[in-house]
């Protein structure tokens, strides 16, 4: 049964003339999840976002796949300062559960972004985790007092700010060896950026984050390593990036306690990550948990990377670093850019349970990028899937639909043909994604082996990345000091 939340929303908007379809769903907070289930993609998705202009509260409706550009709504408005509501201000202003915001917000300037119009249909809040919203963009105008406006960015346009070099930054933590989803969301990124030449690509193993949840000490010891050795496997060049563990460049944590003076507890305790983990670890609710996505923006500012390869989970992060960017030069006039995501296609992979995305924290979830073809055929096999072919698909097989898309993208139509005339076999789909999985891992594979044959190699990039890393993060440290009063 709807809610009546929603019910009640979608029956204003019909009154308004906005005819609509409520899409139902599990309880997600990122519309990445959500677009990924009702297999959809960020494309079709707008987010409402509550901003403070000076003194008053606006609404602007936004593609997910654009940005806002924060110079351009400035502008328009003529106002001196803007910025992202405080949950607590947006729980206010909207009455709603964050992650859930609709695109009628009654009593607000409401502002829509011409891209909105770029696609027919559009999905968006309801007031409930539970239901996505769908109607025709068009539609929209017909909210009370609203104005089109041109206030977005193409994400993969921005540029970050006054650096002079071209930095990016990135990292992944140390709890186990890497899987399929780190290297299509993060690894593809890193190597695709360190191959353009164009930007100065710092790359990291970040063992401090590694410690926030319960651990290991022997397993994070070797892991870290492990994660150095993946790299070198998948191609990153050590001669062009900087390759670090977070640990030998102390200035990180250093720096992560200055950026803590700017930012409030409630702020983190909001986050989705953060409510993630303490759900997973109740007795283990720390300091560090807590601190997670501020050292994340000091390993990211630090370098001043305006460009950050991450999947889509990491977004929420990534907002909380142009927050601590956006205060620190406010207040203290640093040069911080504002870090933007540098998405790869493979940004949300699901995981093979057919629920929530890969994780190396979920049992039966991955795959690992060692994995032999049997094991990697076997896990797909596990891919839960529909009993019959035709009709609605499965969780499932729509993860096999993914993977297939990543895969044997030149195969995709024929097997959803097969799919619809009932004819498709599943266990021939899934073998044909797990060949295509493993050919692409069997040339990692074959490096993994020669590299961690030769140990020496390894410690010398380490050692190398920890002097070159140590360089720029000491520069802008004392920056910081300096311009804060420390120094
Ligand atoms: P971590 O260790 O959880 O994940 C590492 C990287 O892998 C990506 N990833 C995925 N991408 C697509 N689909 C999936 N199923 C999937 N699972 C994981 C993550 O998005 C990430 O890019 N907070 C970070 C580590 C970090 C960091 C940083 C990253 C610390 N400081 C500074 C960038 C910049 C994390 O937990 O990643």
């Amino acid at each position: 049964m709807t809610d009546k939340i929603v019910l009640d929303y979608c029956k204003k908007m019909e009154e308004l003339g906005i005819k609509n379809k409520v899409l139902e769903h599990p309880p997600l907070v990122e519309a990445a999840q959500v677009v990924n289930h009702l297999g959809y993609t960020l494309d079709d998705s707008v987010a409402t976002l509550i901003m403070k202009a000076d003194d008053d509260f606006i609404a602007v409706l936004r593609r997910d796949v654009t940005k806002i550009s924060f110079k351009k709504i400035k502008k328009l408005l003529g106002i001196e300062s803007l910025r992202i509501a405080t949950p607590e201000e947006f729980s206010k202003v909207t009455g709603l559960e964050i992650g859930t915001a609709r695109f009628y917000v009654p009593n607000l300037k409401t502002y829509i972004d011409k891209e909105v119009f770029g696609k027919k249909y559009i999905l968006g809040g309801t007031g409930s985790l539970n239901y996505t919203f769908q109607c025709l963009s068009e539609d929209l105008k017909k909210l009370p007092g609203v104005e089109v406006v041109d206030v977005t960015v193409p994400i993969e346009q921005e540029k970050s700010h006054s650096t002079s070099v071209k930095r990016v930054f990135s990292g992944i933590r140390a709890t186990g060896r890497l899987h399929l989803g780190n290297y299509l969301g993060a690894v593809k990124g890193f190597l695709e950026l360190e191959k353009s030449g164009e930007y100065e690509t710092v790359y990291c193993v970040v063992d401090v984050h590694s410690i926030t949840t319960p651990y290991d000490k022997n397993a994070l010891a070797k892991n870290k390593r492990e994660i150095i050795i993946d790299y070198l496997a998948a191609g990153l060049d050590p001669k062009k990036s900087i390759i670090i563990y977070q640990s030998e460049v102390p200035e990180h944590i250093e720096l992560a306690f200055y950026f803590s003076s700017v930012v409030t507890i409630a702020r983190m305790q909001h986050l989705p990550t953060y409510k993630d983990k303490v759900k997973q670890h109740p007795d283990a609710n720390t300091m560090a948990l807590l601190n997670y996505p501020v050292l994340m923006a000091s390993d990211i500012l630090i370098y001043k990377a305006g460009l950050v390869p991450v999947g889509i989970d990491q977004e929420p992060h990534l907002e909380v670093a142009r927050e601590i960017a956006r205060k620190m030069n406010q207040l203290y006039g640093t040069d911080f850019p504002e870090p933007v995501r540098f998405a790869t296609k493979g940004e949300y992979i699901p995981s093979l349970t057919g629920e929530g995305k890969m994780s190396k924290t979920v049992v039966n979830s991955f795959i690992n990028l060692t994995d032999s073809l049997e094991k990697i055929r076997k896990k797909i096999r596990s891919v839960p899937t529909a009993t019959a072919a035709g009709g609605e698909m499965s969780p499932g097989l729509k993860t096999l639909f993914i993977f297939a898309q990543l895969f044997i993208p030149s195969e995709v139509e024929g097997f959803k043909k097969s799919y619809q005339d009932k004819s498709l076999q599943f266990v021939e789909l899934k073998d044909r994604i797990a060949e295509a999985i493993y050919k692409e891992l069997k040339p990692f594979q074959e490096r993994r082996a020669k590299i961690s044959a030769d140990q020496k190699y390894v410690d010398e990039v380490i050692r190398d990345g920890a002097e070159r890393a140590h360089r720029i993060a000491r520069e802008t440290v004392k920056e910081v000091k300096h311009k804060m009063g420390l120094l």
